[in-house]
């Protein structure tokens, strides 16, 4: 699966941003407080205006603070997916059970050196495993290959059946990472400055699942 993330989009013109990218599986927004990290973007009113122009499911990335405070409130505005990262996570097992009710899936997002096997407990909650390739704040870092052995050895949990979580990866994806990720075991990439970036943005997302299933 490929997830163009809107960071990276011109945000004067997200509509049409969410339009340029059909056949896309899901559409990734990053909400940031300027807390959790040093960059700032929207929240839920122009989350809420995205879900209207657009039929991909959302994907919704939540870099913020205080996610228990905030994050149902982006499942029952139509998200597909609610993220939250467990270093700001107080209740993460509520706050899955939560994002569920409120009827989207629950993702749990870890920095690039956190490590997930002291959660896996507590993935069993959550739909998602959303491994961060760069330091979360910014599009357009350079890939962090390292975070690679972290999500093998997820797949190979995956595998054994000891852990039920789809694996996304987050931060530097492009046509010359993608192929070690998925080789990796990853499920869903997310890609900001490598879709939007180019001339033709679903072009783009079609040429980097083509090389994740090569
Ligand atoms: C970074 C965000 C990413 C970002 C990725 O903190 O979580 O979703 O948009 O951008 P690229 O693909 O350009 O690294
Ligand atoms: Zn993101």
């Amino acid at each position: 699966m490929i997830a163009p993330s809107i960071l990276s989009a011109d945000f004067a013109r997200l509509a049409e941003a969410a339009q340029s990218v059909k056949g896309a599986d899901w559409l990734h927004v990053d909400v940031m407080d300027g807390h959790f990290v040093p960059n700032l973007t929207i929240g839920l009113p122009v989350v809420k205006a995205i879900l209207a122009s657009t039929e991909i499911p959302v994907d919704c990335h939540l870099m913020i603070d205080d996610p228990d405070r905030w994050a149902v409130g982006y499942a029952e505005a139509g998200a597909h997916n609610v993220t939250v990262h467990v270093e700001a996570a107080a209740d993460p097992v509520k706050l899955a059970n939560d994002i569920r009710a409120a009827g989207a899936k629950a993702g749990l997002s870890i920095k690039p050196k956190t490590p997930f096997e002291p959660y896996v407990e507590l993935l069993s909650h959550y739909d998602t495993l959303l491994v961060m390739s760069v330091e979360p704040g910014f599009g357009g870092q350079e890939f962090m290959v390292d975070v690679l052995d972290k999500v093998r050895r997820a797949r190979a949990m995956v595998d054994a059946g000891e852990l039920r979580v789809l694996v996304e990866i987050d931060g530097g994806i492009n046509a010359d990472t993608i192929e070690q990720a998925a080789a990796a075991g990853v499920d869903c990439f997310v890609a900001g400055s490598a879709v939007y970036g180019a001339d033709d943005p679903a072009k783009a997302v079609g040429v980097l699942r083509d090389l994740a299933r090569s």
